[in-house]
C-alpha cells in the first residue's frame, strides 16, 4: 500500500497529540487490540486446523485462501452443509486445488465433526440467521468462531454469543473486509490523522444498483429470519465502517424503511401481469430485464439449479413476490458516544452503483465517494474519491489507495491478516471482534425496531454485557481548534 503524502503533509496540534497517544497505546496494543485478546492459543509452529460450516459462494474465498495462498500455515480439516450437494462440490474442489479431500458432515453432525476433526477455528459461512447457532456451539465445543459478517440478526442472539463468548473464554472474529479495503483504510489514516480535525456529523449514502440490489430479493436475504433485512445484511458492513472510521460507539437510532420498488404492484407498473414463482418458470421470462438464468451461468446451475433437489432452496425466485418481507429504501439516524451523528441511506433500486460519504470535522471537511454514474447507467466501483475541503481553505483532491481484486483488494489484505501466523502490526486496528459485530448489527437490529415501532432505539437496552469495541485513538475531545482563516471576499 503507497505511503499517504497527504497525511504528513500537515503536522498540526491535532496530530501531533493524537500521535503522542497513538504511540502511547502502541505500549498496550497486544491487551487492547481484539487480536492481542484473542489471545493466541494455537501455537505458530504448525498448521492451524480450519473447518467451516455453510459450503456456499462466500466459503470459496476462504477455501481458497487455506489451500492455495496460507497452505503453509493453515488445513481444512472439515466441512459441513444442510446441503450435501453442495457439501461434495465443495470436498471436490479442496482436491482440485491440490489439497486433502476433506470430510464432509450434515449440519446435524456439527459437534461430530468438531470431535473428529480437531478443529482450532471454526469458519462460519451459513446464513445470516444461523451465524449464533454455530458460533456458539463452536465455542462451546472449545474452538474460536471466525464468521462472516454479519455477527447475527436480532439482539436474542447477539445475547447468546455475548453469554457463550464470556461462559467459554474462547474467541469470535468477524471478517469486516471493507475496513481492508485500500480506499477506506486511507479514509481512516486521513481521519486519524487529524486533518479535518475532529468528526462531529457523517452522511453516507449506499446505492446498490437493479443488478446487485435485486439480487437480495431472489435469494433468502428476502426474509428477515433469514437475513436480518438489509439494515442487517448490507448495512452491518457500512455501520460498522462508520463505527470504525470515527472510533465511536453507537448509542441511539432513528429510522424509516420501505419496500415500493420490488412490489408485486411495481411489476404490474412495468407491463407485467404481476409476480411469480421464479425466473424458471416464469411465463413472462422474455418480457421481464430482471430475468437471471440460472442455467445458462455455469456457476449458478452447478452450486444452486443441481442442488435444489437437496433442500429446495430456489436461487431466482421472483423478486417481485409478494413474501418478500425487507426493505428497499432505508433511512437511518445515529448517535455515537462521541457526540457525532450519522445520517445514512441505503437504496436497492438506485441507477448506479457505489457510495458516497462526508465526514464534517471542526477543521473541515472529507468526502470519499466509490461508483459513479454512467452513460452506461452502471459503474460498479469504477471512480474512487478522496478530497478534503478545509474550513475556508483550498479544497484538495488526495490520490485514493488502490488495490486489485474483490473488494477494491481488501479481501486479500484481510486474508493476510487472518491467516498469517504472525501478522504485520496494524496501527488501524481492523481485525474485529464479536463486540465490533454486534455494535455494527445492533444498529441495524434498533433500525428494523424502529420500522415497525416508529420510536427510537437505545443500543444498550438491547443487549446486557456487550463491552466496547477496542478502536485506535482518534483525534477529539477538548484539543485546541485552530481558528480558520479570515474569509476571503
Ligand atoms: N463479506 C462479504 O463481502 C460477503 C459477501 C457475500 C456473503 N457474505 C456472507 O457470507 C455468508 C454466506 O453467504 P453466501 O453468499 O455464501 O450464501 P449461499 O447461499 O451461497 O451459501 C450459504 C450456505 O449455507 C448453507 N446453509 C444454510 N443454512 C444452513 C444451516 N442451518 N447449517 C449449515 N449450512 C447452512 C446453504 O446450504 C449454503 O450452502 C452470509 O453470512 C453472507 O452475509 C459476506
Amino acid at each position: 500500500m503507497p505511503a499517504s503524502p497527504d497525511s504528513a503533509a500537515t503536522p498540526s496540534l491535532d496530530r501531533r497529540t493524537f500521535l503522542k497517544a497513538a504511540s502511547a497505546l502502541g505500549l498496550g496494543l497486544a491487551a487492547g487490540s481484539p487480536l492481542g485478546r484473542a489471545a493466541e492459543s494455537v501455537s505458530t509452529s504448525r498448521r492451524r486446523r480450519y473447518a467451516l460450516v455453510g459450503t456456499g459462494s462466500r466459503s470459496l474465498l476462504y477455501q481458497d485462501a487455506i489451500e492455495t495462498d496460507f497452505r503453509d500455515h493453515a488445513e481444512l480439516v472439515g466441512l459441513c452443509d444442510t446441503n450435501p450437494g453442495r457439501l461434495e462440490l465443495i470436498r471436490d474442489r479442496s482436491q482440485r486445488l491440490g489439497g486433502r479431500r476433506p470430510p464432509g458432515f450434515a449440519a446435524a453432525d456439527f459437534e461430530r465433526m468438531i470431535a473428529t476433526t480437531k478443529p482450532d477455528y471454526v469458519i462460519v459461512t451459513t446464513v445470516d440467521g444461523t451465524h449464533d447457532d454455530y458460533i456458539v456451539r463452536a465455542m462451546e465445543a472449545g474452538c474460536d468462531a471466525i464468521s462472516e459478517k454479519p455477527l447475527t440478526t436480532t439482539p436474542e442472539k447477539c445475547q447468546r454469543i455475548v453469554d457463550a463468548r464470556a461462559r467459554t473464554g474462547r474467541t469470535c472474529r468477524v471478517t469486516f473486509n471493507l475496513r481492508y479495503s485500500p480506499p477506506c483504510t486511507h479514509v481512516k489514516d486521513l481521519l486519524m490523522s487529524g486533518e479535518i480535525g475532529d468528526v462531529l456529523s457523517v452522511d453516507l449514502h449506499w446505492m446498490l444498483d437493479t443488478s446487485h440490489g435485486a439480487e437480495y430479493f431472489r435469494r433468502w436475504h428476502a426474509h428477515k429470519k433469514n437475513s436480518g433485512g438489509l439494515m442487517i445484511h448490507k448495512a452491518s458492513h457500512h455501520f460498522d465502517l462508520v463505527n470504525w472510521w470515527l472510533g465511536a460507539v453507537p448509542e441511539s437510532v432513528f429510522a424509516t424503511g420501505k419496500r415500493e420498488f420490488y412490489t408485486p404492484k411495481m411489476a404490474r407498473r412495468l407491463g407485467l401481469s404481476g409476480a411469480h414463482e421464479r425466473c424458471l418458470t416464469c411465463p413472462e421470462k422474455s418480457r421481464c430485464s430482471f430475468y437471471l438464468d440460472l442455467a445458462g451461468d455455469p456457476m449458478l446451475k452447478e452450486f444452486y439449479l443441481d442442488q435444489e433437489k437437496h433442500d429446495g432452496y430456489f436461487r431466482d425466485r421472483c423478486i417481485f413476490r409478494p413474501e418478500v418481507d425487507i426493505e428497499d429504501t432505508m433511512n437511518v439516524l445515529v448517535r455515537y458516544n462521541t457526540g457525532a451523528t450519522l445520517a445514512y441511506s441505503l437504496n436497492a433500486f438506485s441507477s448506479w452503483e457505489g457510495y458516497t460519504v462526508a465526514f464534517n470535522g471542526t477543521k473541515g471537511r472529507l468526502e470519499h465517494s466509490v461508483g459513479a454514474p454512467t452513460a452506461a447507467g452502471r459503474a460498479p466501483y469504477g471512480t474512487t474519491r478522496i478530497s478534503i475541503l478545509p474550513l475556508r481553505g483550498p479544497a484538495r483532491e488526495i490520490v485514493p489507495w488502490t488495490g486489485t481484486g474483490a473488494h477494491q483488494g481488501g479481501d486479500k489484505v484481510m486474508l493476510e491478516d487472518l491467516f498469517l501466523p504472525s501478522p504485520a502490526p496494524d496501527k488501524y486496528l481492523r481485525a474485529a471482534d464479536e463486540r465490533a459485530g454486534a455494535a455494527s448489527a445492533l444498529v441495524g437490529m434498533a433500525a428494523n425496531r424502529c420500522f415497525t415501532t416508529g420510536q427510537p432505539v437505545i443500543i444498550k437496552d438491547l443487549v446486557r454485557g456487550l463491552g466496547p469495541p477496542v478502536y485506535a485513538p482518534m483525534p477529539g475531545g477538548d484539543a485546541p481548534v485552530p481558528m480558520p482563516p479570515p474569509l476571503k471576499t
